[in-house]
């Protein structure tokens, strides 16, 4: 895989055209395969994410004990063992870079009859997790941390759960979704309030399985010891990925870039809203739904941006899109104000400091504070990027090099295999120009 080189090399090409096939949506399919995984019967997903992650994923359960059969790539068919059917690993489970594996396998496995250890990499072993320990101990789950509450998460088994009635103190699709599944375990009804509304895939995808869940924006309620029934999934491409090539057509001169049947769940597109606020040219055609959630061919052209103050409305809607945002701002007329996105300090790396500092690199002012920074654009040059083992940082930077007066190098790529695999081939072949030169 070229992926396995450590680095690109990426410059201005020519302009992008084609039509483009994302790959699956990563936070639909790691719950795809958890949640068939706890159904009785057997679920068949499609398009599912082939990234390290939800591979990580997967394997974690086929440790647990759950038959997955891979008939064709992006397919699994998972024979479900039941809510009560999982057993034991002979060791720690390795959920790689994955948060999203991780903190929903922690609520998931608080409520199980036998004890797990989660473990991650470099990376993931930094990232906090009391944000999920806290409420599950409230549950009545038990989970020894790390040091500074980060992972290795050591999970007792056999605690009696409770449900709770709990008010995040940050908005988190991860968090919500751990207690949820917590709450599955629990005697009683969890019922969980967000500040901001986050996606709802979990609460979407256990109706989908059979669960009885209330659910509104900003709101989620169960009560324990439901059942799941075996259901098949259709995993719509991800939006997060499509980012990278909206931002990119938007700022070549000359591109236009059809992106086919990408998931618009609201609680996702916010980038959609502020490259559309920034000027942006970017049409939805041929509308349908896909495994209940809304799908459309996107279609981007190039279009001078402006800088704009991003509404921080919309920041839990574009928390993963941000990287690429800062690309669009560093290309745009005036500058783009950033607020209220301290989360991005605590991602696979600390984004606002790993794109301030890049787009410093390539010659942009940029201004950062606690939450946010003012990104200035101008006229990018070349550089060498270390991405930090992030892959929306490495794959933002393959963007910025396409407006670059010289070469930007960009290091440790080989996590963009952990969400997008083959986005480099994917990039080459609509005009990025991109070079993966041998290790
Ligand atoms: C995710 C939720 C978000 C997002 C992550 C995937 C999910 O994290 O950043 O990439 O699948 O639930 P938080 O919920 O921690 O903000």
């Amino acid at each position: 895989m070229s992926q396995s080189s450590q680095h690109w090399i990426a410059s201005a090409g020519q302009p992008l055209r084609g039509t483009l096939e994302i790959p699956g949506d990563k936070s639909v399919s790691h719950r795809a395969v958890m949640f068939a995984a706890l159904a009785d019967g057997t679920s068949t997903i499609d398009g599912f994410l082939e990234g390290e992650d939800t591979r990580s994923t997967a394997a974690i359960f086929e440790r647990l004990g759950v038959r997955i059969e891979t008939p064709t790539p992006s397919r699994r068919i998972v024979h479900g063992v039941g809510v009560d059917g999982l057993r034991a690993a002979d060791g720690p489970l390795d959920c790689g870079n994955a948060g999203t594996g991780m903190r929903l396998l922690a609520g998931l496995l608080a409520g199980q009859a036998f004890d797990s250890v989660l473990v991650g990499d470099a990376s993931l072993s930094k990232r906090p997790m009391r944000r999920v320990t806290v409420p599950l101990a409230e549950m009545g789950a038990r989970i020894d941390t790390g040091a500074d509450g980060t992972p290795p998460l050591r999970i007792h088994g056999g605690q009696a759960l409770h449900g709770i009635d709990y008010t995040l103190p940050v908005a988190s699709a991860q968090v919500k979704s751990a207690l949820l599944l917590a709450g599955l375990y629990a005697h009683g009804e969890t019922s969980i309030t967000e500040p901001h509304p986050t996606r709802d895939y979990t609460e979407r995808m256990l109706a989908a399985f059979g669960v009885d869940i209330e659910f509104s924006p900003g709101r989620a309620r169960l009560r324990g010891g439901q059942r799941l029934r075996a259901t098949d999934i259709a995993v719509p491409a991800d939006f997060s990925s499509a980012a990278f090539f909206l931002v990119a057509a938007s700022i070549v001169p000359g591109s236009e870039l059809r992106l086919k049947a990408v998931g618009l769940n609201p609680r996702r597109t916010g980038l959609l809203h502020a490259l559309r606020l920034m000027g942006a040219d970017i049409t939805e055609e041929n509308p349908s739904t896909h495994g209940g959630e809304p799908v459309a061919d996107l279609v981007v052209r190039h279009a001078p941006l402006r800088g704009v103050q991003v509404p921080e409305a919309l920041v839990p809607d574009m928390i993963d899109e941000f990287p690429a945002l800062f690309v669009a701002a560093a290309c745009a007329e005036g500058p783009t104000v950033v607020t209220g996105a301290g989360e991005l300090r605590v991602k696979e790396s600390d984004r606002l400091a790993a794109m301030a500092n890049g787009l410093r690199t390539l010659g942009l002012q940029v201004d950062e504070t606690a939450d946010g920074a003012t990104i200035h654009p101008g006229q990018l040059h070349g550089g060498i990027i270390e991405s930090l083992h992030d892959h929306r940082i490495a794959m933002s930077f393959s963007v910025a090099g396409q407006r670059a007066d010289g070469q930007v190098r960009i290091n440790e790529i080989a996590t963009v295999a952990t969400s997008f695999p083959g986005f480099d081939q994917l990039a080459r072949g609509c005009g990025f120009a991109l070079e993966s030169p041998a290790a």
